[in-house]
């Protein structure tokens, strides 16, 4: 062939990256891996194995031990001896290995991205240019966290032992999210790979004991879904982080609830791709390649849902399958490969159904007339258009390379369309207009927006989402926290109530006092009388009837959702705003404080001092919070590009909070005002055994401008509501201060939505202590943070 041949015809010739490093590697572990428990290679207890297949050729690869109980019990044993040691070697000391873990990563860089191309059937430009050397910048930038584990993180320490579990997609970058901050912060871990794509993990496990890694410090147990439930259900593990699909997510939820396990979950996702009319259309068709053809669209962030403005929509879509047309689909070791193989056949098969359910559904595909290889696992890029918004395919996560398109007109109609889905991980917006970038960027529910660009990750930059995209960020400073806990937590003690719960009032009218009238709720901004119509006596401690408060309902939850939802405009009002409201609530609490010290003597007998000491905290909380509305402020981290990521702290919506019983009115007050500081509307159920407190409360709310619907209070059976608000779609979060049976009860409630909870396991605060009872660790609960991603430049 002549050199004006290749010139007129323009085809690429094969580029293929040389295997025969990741062959003589197979070759010198005889294709045949045990487990990596304490340091060292043991083969697995349960005696079983599996194989893994190269998804590019269908050929096998090696064979794995599928690690059973005996084996998850002596890797979390070995991870438990481990943990003291590597906490007592200090910040310096850890620091030094995972700085040692990022060299020896680059060291062995080819050989890890041509072992992850073999297993996953990702192409190898990817693993090259993108997974491996943001592996390397995760173990960097967690070194730098280990190092200034002190300075920034005071009043934290480790979890201890952590069980992580990770999915197939990205199976090394994946490790290193998990295990970097793990270490980092000082805790050990064992971690289960997906079963498709172990065996860059288990080289891992050797570059491990290549950096002198302590025995322990990090366990690789190899296995299917059942080794990952041996973890997640192990009792000696006390933190689960998890990434891979909503279904499991879910099964974890409900495997941990009651546990005391802290949990990460990074789900699955729908995400939007917005291209707004003013948009660069040749760059917005780059970035859509990037968005749901990267990685075979096998990304939970993939940009699976294209919303083009419909003025330019014929134009976008016609420029779009130009550019289809020129993908190039095969050897994933061919460096000029566009896409590689699709993980497995389940995987594959799973994707051609669900195209097939969109076609029936009316949805018209466009691939590619390029032709596939013969053999392997591979699928066309696709693209389904004439999708309606309430279609299957417009819901359910494909993962993989199809990508399906609607239009919209107005940019209220794309924030809305783009919220549609209950899912929320990712967005990215197109337009060259900044300032409406800038405002829809807020409006969309997801933990990460990139704006002119996607699929942005960096080490720096927290990543995760919502509702049932999980909970949780991975790096960045807010990642760390997910494997750190307070110092200061539980120090209280539960006091056994001096008086009973309220009760239903089992006696006529006439056998009440006439000394009190019947507190009502307080829904909306007004004192409503509850549903069902029924009341609860409150006794004092001596038995003496105080009073009355209402019997609220699932009704009564209903309404109180219904007003805090609509009470949108709080979240957002200016912290400035926020602030002058709650140091108001704190005036006209201190102008009545000689009767809610009166009201606390009474319901719990306490001393006068005792009194007056809990009416001058909630004051004081009060200040406090009102002082932090307007100063716990974002981040603006500079990933390595030329831009910037704000890092926002969001509101999470809508709370529902159960009060303490230890301290009535300090209890109340303690979770109310950070939940409200930070722009949340709240339910709020008090404590049972003492309402009294929170139902006088509703007058100080009357008085302070509180905006109707911003705090809601039913009072009722502390459980029974909670569980009503836990199941309930529109309430975003629970916050949980009662016993260990009513915060496993949360958990398992919760687990349907995938709300956020925070719950106290029966552990008692001391309320009057600020380290456990107020600060940072309540503001960081009442936010997530929102990364939207801003490039700079033409
Ligand atoms: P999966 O969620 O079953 O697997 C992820 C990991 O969880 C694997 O390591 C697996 O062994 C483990 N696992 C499975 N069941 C478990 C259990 N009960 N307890 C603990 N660990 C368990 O995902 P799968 O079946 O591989 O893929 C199915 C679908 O999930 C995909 O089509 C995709 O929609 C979604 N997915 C989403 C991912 C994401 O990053 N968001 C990653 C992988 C899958």
């Amino acid at each position: 062939m002549s050199v004006l041949d290749i010139l007129e015809r323009m085809e690429y010739g094969p580029a293929p990256e040389v295997r025969s490093q990741a062959d003589a590697w197979l070759d010198a572990h005889k294709s045949t891996f045990r487990l990596f428990i304490g340091g060292k290679w043991r083969a697995a207890k349960s005696g079983t194995s599996f194989a893994t297949h190269n998804p590019a050729d269908g050929k096998k690869l090696a064979t794995l031990s599928q690690a059973g109980q005996a084996d998850v019990n002596a890797a979390v044993k070995a991870a438990r001896s481990a943990q003291a040691q590597w906490v007592a070697l200090g910040s310096h000391g850890r620091a030094r290995y995972l700085y040692a873990l990022a060299r020896l990563v680059q060291k062995h860089a080819r050989l890890l991205a041509v072992l992850e191309t073999l297993d996953n059937g990702k192409t190898v430009r990817e693993t090259r240019d993108i997974d491996v050397p943001l592996v390397a910048r995760h173990f960097y930038h967690h070194a730098g966290w280990a190092q200034l584990l002190a300075a920034e993180f005071p009043g934290q320490q480790p979890v201890g032992v952590v069980g992580q579990v990770i999915p197939w997609n990205f199976p090394l970058l994946m490790l290193a999210w998990k295990i970097a901050p793990a270490l980092a912060a000082g805790n050990t871990v064992v971690l289960k790979p997906a079963e498709y794509t172990s065996l860059t993990a288990l080289l891992f496990a050797e570059i491990c004991v290549e950096a002198g890694l302590p025995g322990g410090v990090v366990n690789i147990v190899t296995g299917d879904g059942c080794t990952g439930a041996m973890i997640v259900e192990h009792k000696d593990i006390d933190k689960i982080a998890f990434t891979g699909s909503t279904e499991v997510g879910r099964k974890i939820r409900q495997a941990t609830a009651g546990s005391g396990k802290k949990l990460s979950l990074e789900l699955g996702g729908k995400s939007p791709f917005i291209v707004f009319e003013d948009a660069d259309l040749d760059s917005a068709v780059e970035g859509v390649v990037d968005a749901i053809w990267f990685n075979q669209g096998q990304v939970c962030c993939a940009g699976s849902r294209l919303l083009v403005q419909e003025g330019i929509a014929d134009r976008m879509l016609q420029k779009l399958r130009a550019r289809m047309a020129k993908l190039r689909v095969g050897n994933p070791l061919d460096k000029t490969m566009d896409m590689g193989a699709i993980v497995d056949p389940v995987q594959k098969k799973r994707i051609s159904e669900l195209v097939e359910v969109g076609l029936a559904e009316g949805a018209e595909i466009w691939q590619s007339a390029e032709a596939l290889p013969e053999q392997g696992c591979f699928y066309p890029p696709t693209l389904l258009t004439g999708v309606e918004a309430s279609a299957t395919v417009a819901r359910e996560e494909i993962f993989g390379p199809v990508l399906v398109s609607m239009t919209f007109r107005t940019p209220p109609e794309a924030v809305a369309l783009a919220n549609n889905t209950s899912y929320g991980l990712a967005a990215s917006i197109w337009s060259e207009n900044i300032n409406l970038a800038l405002d829809v960027a807020p409006r969309i529910k997801a933990g990460v927006v990139w704006i002119n660009c996607t699929n942005q990750f960096d080490a720096a930059v927290g990543f995760g989402g919502y509702r049932d995209s999980g909970f949780g960020r991975e790096g960045g400073r807010e990642g760390m926290y997910e494997y750190l806990k307070p110092v200061a937590e539980f120090s209280g003690s539960i006091s056994r109530p001096a008086a009973k719960p309220a009760t239903a009032t089992a006696g006529s009218p006439r056998d009440l006092p006439a000394i009190d009238r019947t507190a009502k709720l307080y829904i909306g901004g007004k004192q409503a009388r509850p549903d069902g119509g029924y009341s609860l006596a409150v006794y004092g401690p001596a038995g003496d009837l105080l009073g009355q408060v209402g019997a609220g309902n699932r009704k009564d939850i209903r309404n109180a959702v219904e007003a805090a939802r609509k009470a949108t405009a709080w979240s957002g009002a200016t912290t400035h705003n926020r602030a002058q409201v709650i140091y108001y609530i704190a005036e006209n609490l201190a102008a009545r404080a000689g009767e809610f010290r009166g009201r606390i003597r009474d319901m719990t007998g306490a001393s006068v001092r005792t009194a007056a000491r809990e009416v001058e905290a909630a004051v004081a909380r009060l200040f406090s919070y009102g002082a932090w509305a307007d100063k716990f402020d974002g981040a603006v981290h500079s990933p390595p590009l030329r831009g910037v990521t704000l890092a926002m702290n969001e509101p999470l919506g809508v709370i529902g909070l159960a009060c303490p019983d230890e301290v009535p009115l300090l209890g109340l007050v303690s979770l109310l005002a950070p939940a409200i500081a930070m722009g949340n509307r709240v339910v709020v159920i008090p404590s049972p055994v003492y309402p009294l407190a929170a139902t006088d409360f509703y007058q100080v709310l009357e008085t302070s401008d509180v905006p109707a619907g911003v705090v809601n209070i039913v009072t009722g059976g502390r459980d029974d509501l909670m569980k009503t608000l836990a199941e309930h779609d529109e309430v975003n979060a629970i916050w949980y201060e009662g016993s260990a049976e009513g915060s496993e009860m949360i958990e398992r409630a919760s687990a349907r939505d995938l709300k956020q909870t925070w719950v106290n396991y029966g552990h008692a605060r001391n309320w009057h202590d600020t380290t456990q009872a107020e600060g940072r660790e309540f503001l960081r609960r009442a936010t997530q943070v929102k990364n939207i991603w801003i490039p700079y430049g033409e």
